[in-house]
Formats: C-alpha cells, structure tokens, sequence
C-alpha cells in the first residue's frame, strides 16, 4: 500500500475553473502528485440549489476518495460555500480543504471592509459573511455576484472593452461601500484580476482563495509530515465528466500549459 505522504492531493471542481486553484498548489507544493476532478457535464453550480451542489460534491469526493487521495480539497467557491460541512461531516477520515475559510481570514487580517464576489449562490448563502464575522467581530462585509463573468472569461474574453464595462457595473456598489479589501470567490475570477484592480483601483487589496487554500494545505501537511518528499515534480491526472475540444482549451488558459495528452473522460 502507498504510504499516506505519497498520496496524491485530490481537488474537485464543477468544472475547469479550479485549475487556478492547482496553478497555487503546484507553484507552492511542486513535489505533490494530483489528481483533479472537473464536473463539466453538470458545469455550472454558481445557478443551483444547495441541496443538489451537496449531492454533487459528495459524488466527486467519492470519486476522489476512490483515487485513494490524502485530502480533498473543494477548489469550487460555490461547492465550499454550500457543501463544505456536509462533505465534512460525511468523510470524517479523510481531511477536506474548502476556500471560504481560509480566504476570509486571509481578508480580515488585510481589511475591515471586505467586498466578496461570486456566483449567485455562493454570494446569496452569506458563508463569507458569516466566516469573515466570525474572524472579524466589527467587519463590514458587502456580497454582489458577478455572474456574467464566468462564461466571458470561458469564451477567452479576458481583457476587452464589454468586461471592462461589466466589471465596471458589477462592482460599482463596492467601490461606493468604499471597501478595503476584496475577495475574488469564484475559481474564474483570478483570470481577470488585472481588470477587477484597475476598476476598483491599487488601494483595494484582492484576495485569491486559491492562493489562501494552498497556504493553509501546506500547513498542515508540513505538520502532520504528509509532505510528499520525492525529488520529482508531481504528477497531475485531470479527470472530466466531459469532454469537448472548447474544455481543452479553456483548461489550458487556466493552468497556463497544455494538458491535453492527460485528460480523461469518466462515468460517475
Ligand atoms: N467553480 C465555480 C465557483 O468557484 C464557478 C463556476 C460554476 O458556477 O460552477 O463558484
């Protein structure tokens, strides 16, 4: 049997957003083997109910688990925002990663006056305003979903003039609330971060819940010497419930290189 450090790191998302998220693991955890899974045949969660979300994300912790992973980690904002506590009080063996946490105290520690954005349902569940209050007593926070932002940056609409004017419209109410601090809750987000800062402007400081995840994985699996020590750079397999040629290359603008020759297409 593998030994626990050498196990790969699992991550799931609703579809291939969560790449960013592997972008961070694989920048600060280079020796970890990974495998991802990406529900694109039921891509997008950001318009459901909780109650299927859970169901969802308990399928593609199984999945993962299957994989004999060493901890899960829920890449999606909206799976973390809706399923994280479900996932975790069904799979009490295995440590499980959401982003809501970790990037609420990653803001609290930047700013008092926090703008979360995000999908409809991940915004609308108030599980950032409540993480961030529970961090930060007296912290003002102001949720506004921003869901057109999704299917431009997957159409490779990143820089141009109509998401300027959207980013412009979606994050007015923010910048009038006067907000220090800014959280990108959605896996799609850090792609444009270069517009989202220049329309809210250099003082509002952007927090990537990726970035803040991987941080806290780190941690703990220096703590529990769950670090994968081999000298190699780790593996990554990429599993979808779909695949199309557009996927493929939507993958690849998230993870910034090719990743064809490892995508496979599985039955749930
Ligand atoms: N991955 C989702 C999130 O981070 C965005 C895409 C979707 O709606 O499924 O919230």
């Amino acid at each position: 049997m593998l030994e626990a450090r050498k196990r790969p790191i699992g991550v799931f998302d609703s579809g291939l957003g969560g790449l960013t998220v592997v972008k961070e693991l694989t920048r600060v955890l280079p020796h970890e083997d990974i495998i991802y899974f990406g529900d694109t045949a039921r891509v997008p969660y950001g318009t459901r109910s909780a109650e299927i979300i859970r169901s969802f994300s308990e399928e593609n912790t199984r999945f993962l688990l299957q994989k004999r992973v060493k901890a899960v980690v829920i890449a999606c904002n909206t799976s973390s925002a809706v399923a994280a506590v479900h996932l975790k009080n069904k799979f009490k063996n295995i440590p499980i990663f959401e982003v809501i946490e970790p990037a609420s105290i990653e803001a609290t520690e930047k700013g008092k006056k926090i703008g979360v954005i995000g999908t409809y349902t991940t915004i609308g569940s108030l599980a950032y305003n409540k993480s961030i209050k529970k961090h930060l007593k007296n912290a003002e926070v102001f949720g506004s979903p921003c869901p057109l932002f999704v299917p431009f940056i997957e159409e490779g609409e990143t820089k141009g003039k109509s998401l300027k004017i959207m980013a412009e419209k979606y994050l007015k109410g923010l910048k009038k609330q006067k907000i220090d601090t800014l959280i990108l809750g959605c896996t799609h987000y850090p792609i444009i971060k270069d517009v989202i800062e220049a329309v809210m402007g250099k003082g509002v400081t952007l927090i990537n819940p990726g970035k803040s995840v991987t941080g806290e994985i780190y941690k703990f699996l220096k703590e529990n010497d769950l670090l994968n020590n081999q000298k190699r750079n780790g593996d990554i397999k990429f599993f979808v419930t779909d695949l199309t040629e557009r996927f493929t290359k939507v993958a690849e603008m998230f993870l910034g290189k090719g990743i064809r020759k490892q995508l496979e297409k599985v039955e749930l």
